[in-house]
């Protein structure tokens, strides 16, 4: 069964359609490099099979650590980077009543750090949590990166001053690699649970291991749900015909708009609650196609909200840009536009009507103004933003960014770039040499 529909017609012309049906031979190459492990990269392919790999143990030992976390705490704070906490972000932010951080319930509450160095924030976070009861969840596969590091020392140590070294122990889970690394040490040493970041998946396609898992578990959702969508989208992208896998479309069509001119991919969202989950995906799409001076670059928009501040550009700016939609069917509740006897603001046309259907009648016309104004438009269609589709999303993307990559002519699953700024940092701050 599929839960996402990819719809194309709205970036098919003549020209592209063609393109299409002469790029589908390098297309179905690439499912089976990928496939097959015989491409660039393919050390890094623990995350293919996984979803069917992942056994009930497996996720009782996730949830169980989760309520352990949620037993203890209030609170509890993700700490990593880049593809060591926007997977958790994206799913959590989407699942999330969206005031939940305003309520006064007793629910357990993720909050997230080590993804930036600024001290405000980390100043802000700690007086925050000074009379709050918390745990830390500690996430880096290499365990030295700088951010995650610095936002660690400092929790760590308000922790146990807080509640004694025991207490702290068990309310801090490391999630890193089985056997090497700092954070490996640290958390042997110190006795804290921990999680493995299996050696074969890189960051960005780590939500479905505990990297993603456990904090999802954790701020309550259900983790089960997510791995079955991404168990059902499994068996469809593994189709090297290019007619019956929607994740080689969708990297034919990036690639076809590319070869064309189309160098800037916007994915655009018509509900607040997938911001992250762009977030998610620029990070998939940017380290993996960004690389030997090429690669269409993942930009994102929050529609309508950005059509208020980027349409102008995107309606009437330089063409170079293609729009990626992602389409959520049916909301998660009902809420009627009311009938106003005074009718100042002219609203009651629409009164009765869902607030739902506005938004849809807004996407509607937003997809109708921007192919006109020639923005070819993709749209990815999902039922509703639930587990199941969320991981059926999240296992899409990444065999299509894989195959994308590999027709792009790059490694999908390196970054050599992001060292850069690291070099020039640590010089900056006299890291001494590591031995
Ligand atoms: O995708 C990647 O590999 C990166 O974004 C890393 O996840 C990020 O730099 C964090 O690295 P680490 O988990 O080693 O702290």
């Amino acid at each position: 069964m599929n839960t996402i529909k990819l719809e194309l017609e709205k970036a098919l012309d003549a020209e592209t359609s063609e393109a299409m049906k002469a790029i589908a031979p390098e297309i179905e190459n690439a499912v089976n490099t990928l496939y097959s492990g015989s491409g660039a990269g393919s050390e890094n392919l623990g995350w293919i099979n996984l979803p069917a790999e992942i056994n009930h143990d497996f996720l009782t030992e996730i949830e169980s650590s989760a309520n352990n976390l949620r037993r203890r705490c209030r609170f509890v704070v993700v700490i990593g980077i880049g593809g060591s906490y926007l997977g958790a972000k994206a799913v959590i932010e989407a699942l999330l009543d969206s005031f939940a951080s305003y309520r006064k319930d007793n629910k357990t509450t993720v909050l997230f750090a080590g993804h930036n160095i600024g001290e405000d924030y980390l100043a802000d976070l700690q007086e925050f949590l000074e009379d709050k009861e918390f745990g830390l969840i500690n996430i880096s596969k290499s365990g030295t990166t700088t951010e995650p590091a610095i936002a660690f020392r400092l929790l760590k140590q308000q922790l146990e001053n807080k509640v004694g070294k025991g207490e702290a122990q068990r309310r801090i889970v490391a999630i890193t690699d089985a056997k090497k690394g700092a954070l490996r040490t640290l958390a042997d040493n110190e006795g804290y649970k921990t999680f493995v970041i299996p050696d074969n998946i890189g960051g960005r396609y780590s939500v479905l291991t505990p990297v993603g898992l456990l904090p999802i578990a954790v701020a309550g959702f259900d983790i089960r749900v997510l791995v079955a969508g991404a168990q059902n989208m499994m068996q469809q992208c593994k189709n090297s015909s290019i007619d019956k896998n929607i994740a080689a479309q969708y990297a034919a069509i990036r690639n076809v708009m590319y070869r064309r001119g189309k160098k800037i991919e916007l994915l655009a969202n018509f509900n607040p609650k997938l911001h992250y989950f762009a977030e998610w995906w620029k990070q998939l799409f940017g380290e993996s196609e960004g690389k030997d001076g090429k690669g269409i670059f993942p930009a994102s928009v929050d529609f309508t909200t950005d059509l208020h501040s980027m349409g102008q550009w995107i309606q009437d700016g330089e063409r170079t840009i293609f729009e990626t939609v992602i389409s959520v069917e049916n909301v998660n509740n009902t809420l009627v536009i009311p009938d106003d006897k005074e009718n100042l603001d002219m609203l009651n046309y629409l009164a009765g009507k869902r607030v739902d259907y506005v938004n849809k009648m807004a996407e509607l016309g937003t997809q109708m103004a921007h192919v006109d104004g020639g923005v070819p438009n993709i749209r990815i269609v999902i039922p509703a933003v639930r587990e199941n589709y969320l991981g059926a999303m999240i296992y899409f993307f990444e065999t299509a960014c894989a195959i994308s990559g590999y027709t792009l002519g790059v490694n999908p699953f390196n970054q050599p770039g992001v060292e850069a700024y690291k070099k020039n940092m640590f010089k900056l701050l006299g890291k001494p040499e590591s031995k």
